[in-house]
Formats: C-alpha cells, sequence, structure tokens
C-alpha cells in the first residue's frame, strides 16, 4: 500500500482497539509480502490480515450446478432483505477504509444483478481499493464485457466444469456450453490478464478431462482452476467423488512430465503449475487435501448481508440488520472487528465439514 493510503488507514483507525499495539506489532512480519501497520480489526487473534472481501451480489444464477445447489433449488430470501447498492457501498467504504484493497462480487451470479455495473462503478471510486474482481459462470459475459471494462473491472474468473457441451449440461443443468466460451475468448481479448477458468473436478463425473482443461491452455493465456471438490449442504458429496491435487498433479504429468512449478504471493489459494512453451497455466485449489486456512486473508459478505469469515464455518453475523437499525461506523466496526476476532484456526476437516450445518454453496458465494 502506499504512503497515502497508510497515512489515510491510520488516521481513520479507530480509537478503541480490541488488540495492543504491541500485540499488533509483533504480527506485521506474518505476511511477508506486506510489513506496513495493517487494521487492528481486521487482524485476527493467529495475525491473519483480512485485505480480500468477497461480497455476494445474489442469491439468484441462471444455471443449478449440481456441486454448488441442490436440485430441487434453494428458498430465496426476500429481496428487500437483500443489501442495496447504497449499503453495500457503506460496507465496502468502511472495510476499505480498513485496509481490504481487493474486492470480488460473487453470487449466485452477480451478473444477473441488474446494477452490477453500478456497483463496479461506484467500487471504483474507493481510494485504496486495489483489485475488482468478479467471479462468473459466464453466461451473460460476453454481452457485458465492454460496459464491466468501462465500469473499472480488473479480474475475472469463469466458471467452467467440462469442455463437452453434452456434459456441460449435465452438471449445470441448463444449456449454455458455447456462451461460456464466447464470453472466455473475448475476455481474453480485451485484455483481461489473467483469465481464471474455475473447473470443480469430480470423479465419474469430468476427471477424464483434466488433460483437455491443460490443453485449453497451450494457445490461450489462461489460467485453468482446477478445484478440489468441496462438501456444501445439499450438493451431495462425498470422499470417494472428490479428487484429490495429489491425483490430479500425478495424471497430468504423466502427460507433461516437465511440468514447472511457478512461484506464488504468501495468500495464494492456488498452487500453480505451468507446461513449458504453453501460453497459459493451471493451479489447483486444494481446500480438501492441503487446506490454506494459515495464509487466508478473505471475508465474506454474503447477499443478505452476514458476514461469514470462514467459508466453512457456519457462524455469521448481519451486518444488514445492524446498518438498518441506524448504527454508526464505529458500531459496524466493533462487531466486524469481534467477528473477526473470533475466527478459528482452521476449518474442521473435510469429513467435519461435511456433517456441518452451513448453507448451499449458492447462498454463500465462493
Ligand atoms: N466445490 C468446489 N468449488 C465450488 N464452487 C461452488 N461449489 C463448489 C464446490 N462444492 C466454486 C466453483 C465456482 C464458484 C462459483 O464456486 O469454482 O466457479
Ligand atoms: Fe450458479 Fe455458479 Fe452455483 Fe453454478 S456454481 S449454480 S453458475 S452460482
Amino acid at each position: 500500500r502506499d504512503k497515502k493510503d497508510i497515512s489515510r488507514s491510520l488516521k481513520k483507525r479507530p480509537v478503541s482497539r480490541r488488540r495492543s499495539c504491541e500485540k499488533h506489532t509483533k504480527t506485521e512480519t506474518f505476511q511477508d509480502n506486506i510489513t506496513l501497520p495493517f487494521s487492528p480489526l481486521l487482524t485476527d487473534s493467529f495475525g491473519r490480515r483480512h485485505s480480500y472481501l468477497r461480497i455476494s451480489l445474489t442469491e439468484k444464477c441462471n444455471l443449478r450446478c449440481q456441486y454448488c445447489m441442490p436440485e430441487e433449488g434453494v428458498k430465496l430470501t426476500p429481496r428487500g432483505q437483500l443489501l442495496s447498492i447504497s449499503e453495500i457501498m457503506t460496507l465496502a467504504r468502511l472495510f476499505v477504509r480498513e485496509g481490504v484493497d481487493k474486492i470480488r462480487l460473487t453470487g449466485g451470479e452477480p451478473l444477473i444483478r441488474p446494477d452490477v455495473l453500478d456497483i463496479i462503478a461506484e467500487l471504483r471510486k474507493l481510494e485504496g481499493l486495489k483489485t475488482i474482481a468478479v467471479t462468473t459462470n459466464g453466461m451473460n459475459l460476453a454481452r457485458l464485457l465492454p460496459r464491466l471494462k468501462h465500469a473499472g473491472l480488473d479480474l475475472i474468473n469463469i466458471s467452467l466444469d467440462s469442455l463437452v457441451p453434452a456434459k456441460f449440461e449435465f452438471i449445470v443443468r441448463r444449456k449454455g456450453f458455447h456462451k461460456v466460451m464466447e464470453g472466455i475468448d473475448k475476455a481474453l481479448d480485451m485484455g483481461f490478464n489473467p483469465v481464471k477458468v474455475n473447473c470443480v473436478v469430480m470423479r465419474g463425473v469430468n476427471e477424464d478431462e483434466l488433460l483437455d482443461f491443460v490443453a485449453l491452455s497451450e494457445k490461450k493465456p489462461l489460467e485453468v482452476r482446477f478445484i478440489e471438490y468441496m462438501p456444501f449442504d445439499g450438493n451431495k458429496w462425498n470422499f470417494k467423488k472428490m479428487v484429490s491435487y495429489q491425483e490430479m498433479l500425478d495424471h497430468i504429468r504423466q502427460q507433461w512430465p516437465n511440468l514447472e512449478m511457478l512461484q506464488t504471493g504468501h495468500t495464494d489459494t492456488a498452487k500453480t503449475f505451468k507446461v513449458p512453451g504453453f501460453q497459459g497455466q493451471m493451479g489447483f485449489i486444494t481446500s480438501m487435501s492441503d487446506h490454506f486456512c494459515g495464509s487466508c486473508n478473505r471475508l465474506r459478505i454474503t447477499a443478505d448481508g452476514n458476514l461469514k469469515v470462514c467459508l466453512f464455518g457456519n457462524s455469521e453475523v448481519s451486518l444488514r440488520d445492524l446498518l438498518r437499525s441506524g448504527a454508526s461506523d464505529a458500531e459496524l466496526l466493533h462487531t466486524i472487528g469481534a467477528a473477526v476476532g473470533r475466527k478459528k484456526k482452521q476449518h474442521a476437516g473435510m469429513f467435519s465439514i461435511s456433517q456441518m450445518k452451513n448453507r448451499p454453496m449458492i447462498l454463500i458465494g465462493g
């Protein structure tokens, strides 16, 4: 963060702090890429600095991915109970003031929210926010890309779980493969870099396409990210359906033994590799077999306004209710700081998670 950002966040830091300065100073070398002071409110009791906020814009989606939502759908929160654009901006402003420098918009499918372009344009005005990203299923992407770029979007992740149109339709329970591919190509043509493609790997469904996905990165400068299948309510997860990172890597290495592992930043969730000579690269999100809780820098706000400090934790606090009761910035920050302070060291492990009550993924936002 540049000097201006730092003096701004220092100036605005509330007087009453959860942690003493001494403890705060001790955490300063925890994340080796940031050695400057960071908001004590967004620093948890394990020294993790939460500079990345994911905001879900809607619970609705134009697809029905099997790993994300139950077939029968989910009960949607009435519209009036979802965060409005002005509530989203109030919260975003507070978090950015405290040191969040990256915001990702998720869903449901964020690009179906009618005011998504206004939200991005408003976020773009926040001084200190370096990166605005979106995770989309790509269905509306090609059409919206020029306006997304104009509004100030920096980064795009697109979900794509099969390169076989009929299988794509089976997984997402809808048609649309070609629209997604068109969106990916257009994002590349428009110079978005990196363009990441998220592929949730499921045994017996798409694990036979790993090599085809890697091959996609030969001519296209994409990052294909293989995601271990995670358990969420209603997604019928079981251990046998999960393909581990190690298994994927072994399989890909048989085809490309000279795979090179790339350096990543401390808080990156993907382990990344490149086939020499390929334009793009691949990444593995190993949430199940090798969790990255120790360097987690993420917080989430659900579309109905709950702050979730861990994807796999069911503790939530309603920022919407606080906002609507007329809470001051200081009161909001106090609640946010307390929730961050309660964040656990790591998630409970995949078997406990699969037994635990949480939201279905579509109501969390990835
Ligand atoms: N396991 C792994 N990743 C998931 N996603 C959704 N549900 C799951 C799951 N059960 C990810 C997908 C998608 C993003 C919105 O969330 O990668 O791209
Ligand atoms: Fe929709 Fe994304 Fe969930 Fe698929 S994974 S149903 S595209 S929100």
